[in-house]
């Protein structure tokens, strides 16, 4: 038979002195924001009564100097002062946490926070954030008191949360002062078929004036047998009327019969009682020399239990007897496993048999799963291995196609995560996100060659141009963002009707179309810029529109986006731009191909007045002409034979800056194509920055 006691202890708390919290979060003033100066602040953190406080650090960064003398972070404990931190991450001075928890001796820290009035550069640093919670002490496995108190606990000592309870062996009771045991015999009936009774103290000699009472009572039907075995010993005088127990003895008392004493140094050996109950009283007086008293069969004494890896098994003592139970708890970042399975908890009891009812089980290292996955990105190792308790692994993007986006204040995090015992992944900083790289190929066009008078381009050296089909017609497109196209307004627009969605192809990373034209991606919406009007094909101011495609594209070599203009990019006259479609490529004879494979021209941006003229010009000779408007510019040579043309609209006209490509042009327009005297006439994207950036935050 098997028994647990579970003793609960209820108190009364005064309503007005409430439970202080088991966790909670602190922060710097205005934190995220830069904290002020002169500021001198304290918090004081306390959990309940047998608990530690753990504070851990989310974010640290406070003006570093040597010996943290401007600005600090100070936490004390009891008026001493355990750290003072000041610094950044990996800042040269200061003292940082780095992710460190910090544990308080006791049930209460203070925090003291101060800066100084005078900074010497502009004020920025955040200061700092951190959460604390209380962990339980295991009281039990703390060394006895130096003072002399003696143990903790008299006999079993049980670890519970926030405190421990103290626990006797079989035959022993608790006494009042909740810690020392002494020695109960008596105690219940016993009416199991099998079972062994030992005097009080076995196998030391009994205290005195202990007076036991056992009482056997088996089913009706059964008969007793009291097996006494060969270790009998009690005190007895032998007298002329023979052997008397005057000071000690275990009386048997069988339902109807005279009860027997017995005493005697002699087994009784079997005794067939012929009943279904006999009682038991056991007895010694306060006089008399202490004796010892060995009744009952072999006592059972369970095997030391052994020890577990990474675990500890309590109570530890010197012999485990019957009805001993055992606990087993696994170290800090280890789960209990029995069978495969992992469990709860343990403890296992020792029988009449002498065996343990359960073998130990096996501490297993935990691990905390797979991270959150990101997006373009992924994990390595820092150390550990298979997401296990304490790996360390740290996020990055996918190289050379996205980046990691800004860091928050200009500081660098290392975005490392560490598998923390309760199997979080925890870290000091926020999730990473990985941001597209714009403008840089991972091939670069090498030499300056000469759509018309263009040349092939080699594979992934303009990944930001895509070829579209809209009802059947050919235009360009520029990659911007990975749901976005930039394109002409008049690709996408027709006498005023813009192209349905469910119309619009998009193919990207495409050189040549004979060999790798794939699977289009899809449009979810088309938006023409709304100030676009030209009915007639004869006013093309505000030619831009932008496609939100229905899903975002994953970017590598042959598919990448080009950056947006710097907010107040130049345009100087001059420089030369890079030109690319699936356009016409020969016009001087009545045949006009377009051309399979993506073609590239550089041609220099020319100035505003030239360009005026050069279409002033044209007017004279043909009717028709559009007019050039400041959200125009031009780029050509005046002899001709470079030039975007059919086809090419909407695709890109770039430049560079620092080996960075930037969308400085979309194709448009022009008087004819490559013609001398004649220039390629483009949307100026930069007088659109707003209007792009609105369409895409709304859309
Ligand atoms: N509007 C033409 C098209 O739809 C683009 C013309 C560019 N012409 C030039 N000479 N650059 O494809």
């Amino acid at each position: 038979m098997d028994w647990f006691l579970y003793v609960s202890v209820g108190e009364c708390w005064d309503p007005s002195d409430a439970q202080p919290a088991m966790y909670g979060e602190v922060q710097s003033p205005q934190y995220p924001k830069p904290y002020p100066p002169n500021l001198q602040e304290q918090w004081d953190l306390s959990v309940p009564e047998g608990y530690q406080i753990r504070l851990t650090f989310t974010h640290m960064d406070i003006e570093p100097s040597a010996g943290c003398y401007y600005d600090s972070l100070t936490i004390l404990h009891d008026g001493k002062v355990l750290e003072k931190f000041c610094g950044f991450e990996n800042s040269a001075d200061g003292h940082h946490p780095g992710n460190h928890p910090i544990l308080s001796p006791g049930n209460r820290l203070t925090l003291i926070f101060q800066s100084d009035s005078n900074n010497p550069e502009r004020h920025q640093n955040v200061g700092f954030s951190a959460h604390y919670q209380a962990i339980d002490i295991d009281e039990c496995s703390a060394p006895t008191p130096a003072d002399g108190s003696g143990p903790l606990c008299d006999q079993i000592c049980l670890n519970t949360l926030g405190s421990y309870l103290c626990s006797c062996h079989h035959g022993y009771e608790l006494r009042s002062d909740e810690r020392s045991c002494v020695l109960s015999c008596t105690g219940g009936i016993f009416d199991e078929p099998r079972g062994h009774l030992l005097s009080p103290g076995y196998p030391n000699s009994p205290p005195h004036g202990v007076s036991c009472q056992y009482i056997i009572a088996v089913e009706r039907g059964f008969t007793i047998s009291l097996n006494f075995s060969d270790t009998f010993q009690i005190e007895s005088v032998d007298t002329e009327q023979g052997r008397t127990c005057p000071h000690h003895w275990l009386q048997v008392t069988v339902p109807g019969r005279k009860p027997t004493k017995l005493c005697g140094a002699e087994s009784p050996g079997l005794m067939v009682v012929n009943s279904n109950t006999v009682q038991l009283d056991y007895k010694t007086d306060d006089e008399g020399p202490e004796q010892r008293l060995e009744p009952g069969v072999q006592h059972p004494h369970c095997p030391l239990p052994g020890s577990v890896a990474r675990g500890r098994v309590t109570p530890l003592m010197t012999e485990y007897l019957y009805r001993d139970h055992i606990f087993v708890r696994c170290d800090d970042g280890y789960k209990l496993m029995m069978d495969g399975q992992e469990i709860e908890s343990f403890n296992t009891m020792c029988q009449s048999n002498g065996q343990w009812h359960l073998p130990l089980p096996e501490c297993h290292i935990i691990d905390c799963g797979e991270p959150k996955p990101l997006l373009n990105g992924g994990v390595t190792f820092l150390s550990g291995s298979q997401n296990q308790y304490l790996s360390v692994i740290q996020y990055h993007c996918n190289e050379p196609f996205y980046s990691l986006a800004g860091d928050i204040n200009g500081k660098i995090f290392t975005y490392s995560l560490t598998c923390d015992k309760e199997r979080r992944w925890t870290s000091n900083t926020v999730f990473p996100i990985c941001i597209p790289v714009c403008g840089k190929p991972t091939t670069r066009i090498s030499a300056y060659q000469r759509i018309i008078g263009g040349s092939d381009a080699p594979d992934n050296t303009i990944p930001w141009q895509v070829m579209m089909n809209i009802e059947g017609g050919r235009g360009g497109g520029i990659v911007i963002a990975d749901r976005w196209i930039m394109t002409a307004a008049h690709v996408v627009s027709n006498q005023g009707v813009t192209a349905s969605s469910d119309t619009v192809r998009v193919y990207t990373g495409l050189t040549d179309i004979k060999r790798d034209m794939s699977s289009p991606v899809y449009a979810a919406s088309v938006h023409v810029h709304p100030q676009y009007n030209n009915p007639n094909y004869v006013d093309y101011n505000n030619d831009i529109a932008l496609i939100k495609l229905r899903d975002p594209i994953t970017f590598d070599s042959s598919v990448m986006p080009v950056c947006l203009p710097a907010e107040g990019a130049t345009y100087q006259t001059g420089n030369m731009g890079l030109v690319s479609g699936f356009g016409i490529t020969k016009t001087n004879d009545s045949r006009m191909v377009l051309t399979n494979k993506l073609k590239y021209v550089y041609v220099p941006l020319v100035d505003q007045e030239t360009c005026t003229n050069s279409i002033k010009v044209a007017k004279t000779k043909l009717t028709n002409i559009p007019s050039l408007t400041n959200n125009m510019f031009c780029a050509g040579i005046p002899e001709g034979g470079k030039d975007s043309c059919q086809g090419d609209a909407g695709g890109p006209f770039v430049l560079s800056d620092s080996g960075r490509y930037w969308a400085a042009g979309i194709v448009s327009w022009g008087v004819e194509c490559g013609q001398q005297g004649t220039y390629g006439v483009y949307t100026k994207v930069t007088n659109y920055l707003n209007w792009i950036h609105k369409t895409m935050q709304e859309n």
